[in-house]
């Protein structure tokens, strides 16, 4: 094969290259663009939101679909503003900070060394608290009364509809709730593209358990949330577990794991697994004045369901997937970009090029898309420019697969299959072309 070897580049110029493929090709766009943009807002492209809605499908079928004790809910991002008094947000879902008195600057009091502005050199006031929720007004007036907040994670939205869910789905205890929905935090320092973003979105899991279960459990979804980021692609040498001490424990947690990525830009978290104990739905009890208590039908006991919960970053999955699966490849004559994206995953399955524009080789070609779309496979024609390009444009892409229609498809019905990985060609006959690719996406290992 024309392959040398394979190179990654370094920390930052490695990022800043993730960023420019995500522009060039679709996948990500800074919001408010042609406005000057908008600080730590970001949205997908065409690849993008394919990508994402892969990601999240894949999630929810691990998560609810293949599973008998997993349901899912869909709650609403304004909620009761006493959900927010009961859950700790209000007075704890803060980060010190320290304001510049000369030119107003704003800055995490972790974030700052020394006494003076960093910017202007003027004096800092003491650290102040700053709540990191977005307050909003309900109706006409904006007093107090009108306060409601966006949600900073979808977690409450679960523990508040516990008893719905419970009874309409007669589930026993354990068992969990799945949801998948946007978030927000008015973060002080966002940063790294899609990792710290104001605007996000989550994918959480909220397993109830009987009290003090907790330990084994956490131990369980731990196992079960990190096989998952592999399954998806994701080299298992650069994810890892890191546990909580008791300075960075939350305070409704009794322990906790993060699952953590080595990003270019550092080791960060990507994924937080937590033993909550009874801490939610006793909260929520208290402030409610409604009672959240299970009846153990096998034990006719009554408690408070104890909760593990494993909660992810939609989008900072993502951009794992993306750093992960980006290579350039010193080849022969040049280099390339290219995504090893899970086929799974990736928003393409296959592109088709007819070698040439005449001969009826493009009637052929678009009769192949029309075939695949048509049978639910999301694939792309393309009859622009030298095939090697066309090639190439789909690597950077993350398209597993390159379909052509030459001269030999003329007379025997046969095309070629170029497998975007290894960049080797096969023949194929068009009518077994579907099974083919279905298998081919079906059996895809990453190349290690
Ligand atoms: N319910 C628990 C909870 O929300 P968290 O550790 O604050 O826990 C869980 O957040 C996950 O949500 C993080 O591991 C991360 O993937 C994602 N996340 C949190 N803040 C984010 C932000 N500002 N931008 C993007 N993703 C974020």
């Amino acid at each position: 094969m024309g392959k040398k070897n394979r190179q990654t580049a370094p920390g930052e110029e490695r990022m800043q290259k993730v960023v420019s493929l995500c522009k060039r090709r679709g996948y990500v766009f800074q919001s408010s663009e042609i406005y000057g943009g908008l600080n730590s807002c970001w949205d997908y492209g065409p690849l993008g939101v394919e990508l994402k809605n892969n990601i999240k499908r894949n999630w929810w079928k691990e998560m609810v679909h293949s599973r008998e004790d997993v349901v899912g809910l869909d709650s609403s991002v304004l909620m009761h503003p006493d959900i927010w008094q009961a859950s700790g947000h209000v007075d704890g879902f803060t980060d010190p900070m320290v304001d510049c008195k000369k030119c107003r600057r704003r800055f995490r009091d972790d974030d700052f060394e020394g006494d003076s502005c960093p910017v202007c050199g003027g004096e800092m006031t003491e650290p102040r608290q700053f709540n990191l929720m977005f307050k909003t007004f309900m109706g006409p007036l904006e007093d107090q009364a009108s306060v409601v907040f966006l949600r900073p994670e979808t977690a409450q939205g679960i523990y508040v509809n516990f008893l719905n869910v419970q009874t309409s789905s007669r589930k026993k205890v354990p068992f969990g709730i799945a949801q998948i929905g946007k978030a927000f935090r008015n973060e002080i320092t966002p940063g790294n593209f899609i990792f710290r973003m104001r605007e996000f979105e989550q994918m959480e899991m909220q397993y109830f358990i009987k009290p003090d279960t907790g330990p084994e459990w956490l131990e369980y979804w731990m196992e079960r949330r990190m096989a998952w980021y592999v399954a998806q692609g994701v080299r298992a040498d650069r994810l890892h577990f890191h546990e909580h001490g008791p300075d960075d424990l939350a305070h409704y947690a009794r322990a906790a794991f993060d699952i953590e990525y080595d990003f270019p830009f550092g080791r960060k978290e990507l994924e937080g697994i937590h033993d909550r104990t009874d801490f939610d739905l006793s909260r929520h009890q208290e402030h409610s004045g409604k009672k959240l208590t299970y009846i153990d039908p096998a034990a006719n006991e009554r408690f408070i369901p104890h909760i593990v919960e494993t909660s992810a970053g939609v989008d900072r999955s993502l951009l794992t997937i993306l750093v992960d699966a980006y290579e350039e490849e010193e080849l022969e004559k040049d280099t390339r970009v290219v995504l090893h994206l899970s086929p799974k995953l990736a928003p393409i399955k296959a592109a088709i090029f007819p070698l040439v524009k005449r001969d009826g080789m493009p009637e052929i070609a678009k009769g192949i898309k029309d075939d695949l779309t048509g049978r639910g496979m999301p694939v792309f024609y393309d009859e622009g420019g030298a095939v090697g390009r066309r090639y190439r444009r789909q690597d950077e892409a993350g398209t597993p697969f390159g379909i052509t229609v030459d001269s030999d498809t003329l007379t025997d019905q046969t095309v070629t299959v170029r497998d975007r990985d290894s960049m080797e060609q096969e023949r194929v006959a068009i009518d077994a072309l579907h099974g083919y690719l279905l298998e081919r996406i079906e059996r895809w290992t990453p190349a290690g």
